[in-house]
């Protein structure tokens, strides 16, 4: 089995690592348009392996899409990260350019992959990828939710001060300040609801932190973060590589689910070896509902700006 990484940066380089750490493939090709650097990325990745015990072989490419042939998962990371301050809305004149490239390129050497996009705006970047190839919907995932809800775990963990693993919870909706919708009652601390444990002016402060978590991130960073978006795209790759069958909300293109149509937005999917599975239309709060529904406005006025 066989992941490329389009992008060396942080994040790509990141996803790189975690997924060879996982050692759940075989290789590994992380590819960027600068001279040499997702070589050098590679090598210094690749001698990490005797030390943390991985055979996956990571290989570096510059701009040489014939070394991503037949590559059962393409992740697209490339592009720019947003600065202090900035909106994901506002890469999207350079992205979307940078994105349909690369997911021509890509294509071509792996007309039957699966793409997952990282990229942002990432909800406009998938639905751009979904105008613009061929590929069939379960076969194009948008990674938001899956690090959204890694981060509201966190805030949620920490307000209860309790371990991470005791707590579940999701958000779903666009990946965007405003458009999270983190699902405050149907998260739990070991089955438990956690809006029985926490004040209400509690858990509207975990909601808030959630929501801009990455945008807290990018202040003290000066540019976005690449852990957590990292190990975000190596849960999605297993679940597809090792067809488990997770449920983790992602970006999908809707056709009538939740009422929706015409947008790709974070909602649960199963991930298995198709890629997406299923859409699962869980029942949502009226409010939660209504958050959703503004939060697809938002995504269509972002990719009203999308030149397709
Ligand atoms: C973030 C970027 C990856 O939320 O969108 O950190």
């Amino acid at each position: 089995m066989k992941i490329t990484i389009v992008g060396a940066g942080a994040v790509g380089a990141s996803c790189a690592e975690y997924i060879a750490i996982k050692d759940f493939v075989s290789e590994v090709v992380l590819l960027d348009i600068k001279e040499g650097y997702a070589e050098g990325k590679a090598m210094d990745l690749m001698q990490t392996a005797s030390l943390n015990n991985f055979d996956t072989k990571i290989i570096g490419s510059t701009n040489d899409y014939s070394k991503t042939a037949n590559s059962d998962i393409c992740v697209i990371t490339s592009g720019i990260p947003r600065k202090p301050g900035m909106s994901r809305e506002e890469l999207i004149g350079i992205n979307a350019g940078i994105v349909k490239t690369v997911s021509s390129n890509l294509l071509e050497h792996s007309p039957d992959t699966i793409l997952i996009v990282v990229s942002n705006p990432m909800d406009s970047m998938t639905y751009l990828v979904h105008k613009t190839t061929t590929l069939p919907k379960n076969r194009i995932i948008g990674m938001g939710g899956v690090l959204d809800s890694a981060r509201f775990k966190y805030r949620l963990a920490e307000a209860l001060d309790v371990p991470t693993k005791e707590v579940d919870g999701m958000v779903i909706g666009g990946h965007s300040d405003k458009g999270m919708v983190p699902l405050i009652s149907k998260a739990t601390r070991n089955g438990e609801k956690v809006s029985g444990l926490l004040s209400a002016e509690r858990l509207e402060q975990v909601k808030q932190d959630t929501k801009v978590g990455g945008a807290t991130l990018t202040g003290l960073l000066g540019t976005s973060a690449w852990y957590a978006p990292g190990a975000a795209v190596s849960a999605l790759a297993e679940a597809i590589i090792c067809d488990q069958k997770k449920i983790f909300p992602c970006s999908s293109f809707l056709n009538g689910e939740f009422g929706l149509n015409d947008i790709c937005i974070g909602v649960p999917v199963i991930l298995g070896k198709n890629g997406i599975e299923e859409i699962v239309e869980i029942e949502l709060d009226p409010s939660d509902l209504d958050h959703l529904k503004e939060s697809v406005e938002g995504v269509r006025k972002t990719n009203n700006l999308l030149d397709i």
